[in-house]
């Protein structure tokens, strides 16, 4: 009975152990992984957008093909993220017109603009790196085909990130506007780049619940410090100021200390009032629409190859 379900449940939660698909679990456990498996694959989705941007105007053939290689790797992380999602009960077509309609986030960071190609080397290395400290723990998550889809993401998220930093340090090796650039780039995503962590701890509505069911491994607070204390030695290494006069390590904590991120800025973002945010959801929309004729072509295709099968 019901009561013998969720007794087995919360066994295999305390044991670290796999819920997997076709195992019982509570609603909410259900509603949320959907929540965050969604938002996680709406961001690979959208995330494609701020990069896509410079794919017409990479400096060299190199830079392209290295550029047209990771946005690709994005779509595919999002393709893994939504395959993950429909294992809990809900299509892919409903996901996206959840997403378009505006019904469900994705991480506030693709809300802005791009405005250089030291951007692109930026995102790699602060963006990418973030996303990597939030995602290696989820290798562990509790929710089996989720844990199994960032194991694959976080390989292509590592080469992301190396190929982010080595352009970065190739521009920095460069002219005195080359720097200029990376500096200029690195000061307007170092406070995006904190702010994907989510809100502080006491402003997390969901952490403590999905900590106590293994869904997240570690508190929103906890990897911020962790990208901190990764990142600041690669900024030094690099010859790159982090844009935070607060920023100063801490000897009895043997971590960083730095200062808060507008979390006034954070919630407009979340809310849709970001930089970019209306454009985003607009080309998502518009790619969602023309692509209607090939998503009908290919239902029907199926259809008659099974027709054909029966015959
Ligand atoms: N951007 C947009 N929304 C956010 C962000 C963010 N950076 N951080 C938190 N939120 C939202 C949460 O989704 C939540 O709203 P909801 O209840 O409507 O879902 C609200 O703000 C409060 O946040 P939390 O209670 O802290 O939410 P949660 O416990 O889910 O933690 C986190 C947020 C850390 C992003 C978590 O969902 C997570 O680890 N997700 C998987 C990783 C991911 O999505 N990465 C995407 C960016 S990386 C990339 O794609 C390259």
């Amino acid at each position: 009975d019901e009561r013998e379900l969720e007794a087995s449940f919360e066994r295999t939660i305390a044991h670290n152990d796999r819920i997997e698909p076709r195992d019982w679990m509570p609603d909410a456990y259900r509603n949320s992984l959907i929540r965050q498996i969604a938002q996680h694959a709406h961001s690979e989705i959208i995330g494609m957008q701020p990069e896509a941007n410079w794919i017409t105007r990479a400096p060299s053939l190199r830079r392209k093909a290295i550029l047209l290689a990771k946005v690709q790797d994005e779509a595919g992380h999002g393709l893994y993220l939504y395959s993950a999602c429909e294992t809990l009960g809900v299509s892919r077509d409903d996901l996206t017109r959840r997403l378009i309609e505006g019904r469900q986030k994705y991480s506030s960071i693709f809300n802005y603009p791009t405005l250089s190609y030291a951007d692109v080397g930026t995102i790699g290395w602060l963006v990418d790196g973030a996303a990597i400290c939030n995602q290696v723990p989820l290798c562990r998550t509790s929710y089996g085909p989720y844990g199994r889809a960032m194991i694959r993401i976080c390989k292509e998220e590592s080469f992301h990130q190396r190929q982010g930093y080595e352009l970065l340090t190739t521009m920095m090796r460069g002219t005195d506007e080359q720097r200029a650039l990376v500096q200029e780039s690195v000061d307007r995503f170092w406070w995006p780049a904190l702010m994907m962590f989510g809100p502080s701890d006491e402003q997390s509505a969901n952490t403590e619940q999905s900590m106590a069911w293994g869904i997240k491994r570690h508190t929103n607070d906890e990897l911020r410090q962790r990208f901190v204390d990764m990142t600041v030695p690669q900024a030094q290494a690099l010859g790159v100021t982090l844009p935070d006069p607060d920023l100063v390590w801490n000897e009895e904590r043997g971590a960083y200390d730095f200062g808060t991120p507008d979390w006034d800025e954070f919630w407009a973002v979340v809310k849709g009032d970001g930089p970019c945010n209306a454009q985003r959801v607009a080309h998502r929309r518009r790619a969602w629409d023309e692509g209607a004729w090939v998503r009908e072509a290919a239902t029907a295709f199926a259809a008659s190859q099974q027709t054909s099968e029966v015959r």
